[in-house]
């Protein structure tokens, strides 16, 4: 049996039109869950919406609709975005789901009975915008008087009665949890802002409202209702079948293998999630990564600054796949990035259109002209033709590894040294002059780069899902030949379809770029 592999996204508050940010992350996610598909795992990919809490009740407001009506309607642009970014989730949850309000209640009966859930009051500051609690000592004071949290975000004073959780009981299991599971979260660096947070000292949590009703209420007291970011955390387990945990999907999938968050949200995924979990005697996730935050042509992201990047405009004027890569690729996974037009155009032109693309196309026309538009046969290999083939052969290996370590930005380089090596021998073989001088090594020239194009469309699959798809039907590759177990090497003969171009170049009015 294959083994399993779940990844999950964030779920996308719906408060707002799904961006950059949003489609960046299930990205992320998106071209894990297709690589392991491909390499044989059973994978499960969830993502989907986080509906509750005050900010979502307060956009509901300000837009005039009942919170229900306002979040089927905004839920359901966060599942077209994912949709037209050819996303392959096999699940797409919403916190206002009947499953996930059984099991939100399951997990409280569980904390309750486990000793670490108790009533009191909370009086403290609150920012709707990132529904979050902070302490005075975290806050900044503005000129106007007004207080801001480390995001940025307006805080209010809040005063009620509220559940804990005894986080502050936690400190030394978690810290004995991140000792024992050194790669649980990642990057290094944020591991060790999580640790050294930990280390400061926790402070018990408020789980419960009780100003506003639009969450799920707490079991055995309607005048609650469960902190938004318990509520959402648990969509994990929701999506796994909880509370049914003795077999089925939660048995098969749990621990999830990778939740995958912005770095702004990794308190949530590496503190508090896995000390609800084991408090409720359930397995902590097996790795959560943070990753970065893009700015725009150098700025802030805002809505205030109106900056805000749609991903349907951004596919609309570069390609799916051109977005797609350069999301991936432009930044080390994990470090922030800047969008700018001219580095998606340099990466465009530079590296889709010039070194993959041209490598596929002059082949495959040479072949198309010399070759009868067949697969052409190889003769006797030379050290150069082994050395590519060998170097295309190595390739998926070293993507694995790259895959697991969520390197995405190394693994497209390594794809890449691929390909130059390629076109590097397409310029030393020159196979265009063999042509009339010695056909038969022409044909061998062809074949090794075919192959080698073959094996490296088989690896961008993940990434660019619809041009690799193109280049391997360019090549004759069967559907079923296409994962990583069943790829095979092309056979002489097989007759190609017309060759054509799958990276177009962007040309830039503006610049002459
Ligand atoms: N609802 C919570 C998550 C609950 S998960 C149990 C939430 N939602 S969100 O819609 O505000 O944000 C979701 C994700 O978008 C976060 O991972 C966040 O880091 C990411 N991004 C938001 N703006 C971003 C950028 N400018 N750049 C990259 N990612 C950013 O938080």
């Amino acid at each position: 049996m294959a083994k399993p592999f779940y990844v999950t996204t964030p779920i996308y508050y719906v408060n707002d039109a799904p961006h950059i940010g949003h489609a960046y992350t299930t990205l992320a996610c998106d071209v894990l869950a297709r690589f392991k598909r491909l390499d044989g795992f059973d994978v499960k990919f969830l993502t989907g919406t986080d509906e509750h809490g005050q900010k979502v009740e307060k956009s509901a407001q300000a837009a005039g609709i009942e919170p229900q009506a306002f979040t089927d309607k905004v839920s359901q642009n966060f599942r077209d975005l994912a949709d037209f970014m050819n996303f392959t989730h096999d699940d797409f949850i919403r916190t206002t789901e009947a499953r996930h309000r059984t099991a939100c209640q399951d997990l409280w009966r569980r904390l309750v009975d486990a000793g670490d859930i108790y009533l009191g009051s909370y009086a403290g500051w609150y920012a709707v915008r990132d529904e979050a609690f902070y302490g005075e000592d975290e806050l900044t004071t503005g000129p106007d008087g007004k207080k801001t949290a480390p995001s940025g975000a307006e805080v209010e004073w809040v005063e009620e009665p509220s559940y804990f959780f005894k986080l502050s009981a936690w400190e030394d299991r978690l810290l004995a949890f991140y000792d024992a599971n050194p790669d649980f979260i990642a990057p290094r660096t944020r591991r060790n802002e999580v640790t050294s947070f930990v280390k400061g000292g926790l402070q018990d949590l408020s789980v419960s409202r009780t100003t506003f009703n639009w969450g799920v209420p707490v079991p055995g007291d309607d005048a609650h209702i469960m902190y938004v970011w318990l509520d959402a955390l648990t969509n994990y387990i929701t999506a796994v079948g909880y509370p049914e945990t003795a077999d089925g999907a939660y048995a098969r999938y749990w621990p999830a293998d990778l939740h995958m968050v912005g770095k702004d949200i990794l308190r949530f995924h590496a503190v508090y999630w896995p000390a609800f979990l084991m408090a409720a005697g359930l397995a902590p996730p097996k790795r959560v990564f943070a990753h970065g935050w893009w700015t725009n042509e150098g700025q802030k992201i805002s809505k205030s600054l109106g900056n805000v990047i749609d991903p349907i405009e951004l596919v609309g004027k570069y390609g799916l796949d051109q977005v797609r890569y350069f999301l991936l690729r432009e930044v080390p996974f994990g470090n922030d990035g800047d969008f700018s037009h001219r580095a998606m155009v340099n990466r465009m032109n530079g590296e889709l259109a010039n070194d993959y693309g041209n490598l596929a196309q002059r082949v495959l026309s040479m072949i198309a002209k010399n070759c009868d538009g067949r697969v052409p046969e190889a003769g006797a290999l030379g050290t150069d033709d082994e050395a590519l083939l060998e170097q295309a052969g190595g390739l998926l290996g070293a993507l694995r590894e790259k895959m697991d370590a969520q390197a995405f930005h190394e693994a497209l380089e390594a794809v890449w040294v691929v390909i130059r090596a390629a076109n590097a021998y397409v310029d030393a073989q020159a196979p265009w002059k063999l042509r009339k001088e010695d056909p038969a090594r022409m044909a061998t020239v062809l074949h090794v780069l075919a192959e080698t194009i073959r094996r490296l469309a088989v690896t961008t699959q993940p990434f660019m899902p619809e041009a690799s798809s193109r280049l391997l039907d360019q090549l004759g590759v069967a559907a079923e030949a296409r994962d990583f177990a069943a790829a095979r090497p092309l056979e002489a003969g097989q007759a190609l379809p017309k060759p054509e171009g799958v990276f177009p170049r962007f040309v830039d009015d503006e610049d002459g770029a």
